[in-house]
């Protein structure tokens, strides 16, 4: 075997990219974009063929006022057959507005650390896993995958280093409570490669926990999504969670930068010969629409040779 083969054995021929820019994204977003706008980039998202898109969340209203439209924004979709259309659900009551919405996936999210779950979501972990219980229940009986959200798996923007023992009981619990797949989120984008590593082989190595249920979730605050996202793939990891135009941040998380840019990963893959089935023109044409409303430039790298290419 070549030195070549061997860093790349256990890359995964295909990636599942789940986009996250018009929740996670535009949820940090200080201007109000207008629902027909958020439905619009949904729309197109999808239409590059991502094969899941993220498209609000049904958290407290006053929480998050950029997503309060969410029951408007899911029904205004002319949703396509083959795209998964998730939403964020905190607890009951959201789960409930989802369904009559007529939502078909959701996710639920917790912390690694409890001044984060505090700080978000006003619970300790304990409690919001207690509050997921229903939810789940519910998503059973109508089907619906659940996905867990894990946030400051790699770092705390109040506690600092997170104990990889914490990682690894939430994503045990989620998985016992019926999540089908747990994405591990950096948060604050402090990661490095080898930490990447080393949480996701000591995950794997707990025992209940499959390469098939994780996804990772970068932050590139520090410019390090890239790296981390390569890392994980070496691991075997298969899913990436991503946002167009690398639009995002966390509200609960300052100075935390937005997520790893779609384009770059999508970009880097089909370079390396890995297939995702996103359509990279129409993701392009999906940030171009939603650049026109934000008052900052976009992150991503491979937008911005775009851009230059035409001058
Ligand atoms: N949808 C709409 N309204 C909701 C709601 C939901 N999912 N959950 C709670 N509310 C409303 C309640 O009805 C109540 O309204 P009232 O004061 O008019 O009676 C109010 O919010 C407070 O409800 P409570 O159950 O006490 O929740 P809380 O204030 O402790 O908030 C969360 C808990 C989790 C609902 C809230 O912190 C939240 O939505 N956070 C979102 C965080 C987020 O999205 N972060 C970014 C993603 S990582
Ligand atoms: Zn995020």
């Amino acid at each position: 075997m070549t030195l070549m083969d061997c860093s790349f054995a256990n890359i995964p021929s295909s990636v599942r990219i789940v986009e996250v820019g018009p929740r996670d994204g535009l949820q940090n977003e200080q201007v109000l974009i207008p629902t027909e706008q958020k439905i619009r980039f949904v729309q197109m998202l999808a239409e590059a063929s991502l094969p899941v898109v993220e498209a609000t969340s049904f958290v407290s209203p006053r929480a998050i006022p950029q997503l309060s439209d969410a029951t408007s924004v899911i029904m205004g979709i002319e949703r396509l057959p083959m795209t998964e259309y998730s939403v964020l659900v905190p607890n009951l009551k959201g789960m409930e507005r989802a369904l009559e919405a007529g939502v078909r996936s959701i996710a639920v999210f917790t912390a690694a650390s409890e001044s984060f779950a505090q700080h978000n979501i006003n619970a300790t972990i304990e409690q919001s896993l207690a509050n997921f219980q229903p939810v789940i229940e519910l998503a059973r009986q109508h089907t619906l995958p659940v996905r867990g959200y894990i946030s400051t798996v790699f770092g705390c923007p109040y506690e600092g280093v997170v104990a990889p023992e914490r990682v690894i009981s939430v994503a045990q619990a989620l998985l016992e409570m019926g999540c089908s797949e747990l994405s591990l989120a950096d948060t604050i984008g402090v990661a490095n490669p080898r930490q990447v590593v080393e949480i996701l082989d000591r995950l794997l190595s707990a025992g209940n926990v499959r390469i098939d249920q994780i996804a990772v979730h970068f932050h590139d605050t520090r410019g390090t999504a890239l790296a981390n996202v390569l890392a994980a793939l070496q691991m075997g990891v298969h899913i990436v969670d991503s946002s167009a135009a690398g639009l995002g941040g966390c509200p609960y998380a300052p100075a935390s930068a937005g997520n790893l840019a779609t384009e770059d990963p999508v970009y880097i893959l089909h370079g390396m010969g890995i297939q995702t089935c996103v359509d990279l023109a129409k993701v392009i044409a999906a940030t171009r629409f939603i650049a026109l409303f934000l008052r900052h430039a976009t992150t991503s790298k491979y937008y911005q040779s775009v851009l230059c290419a035409r001058w």
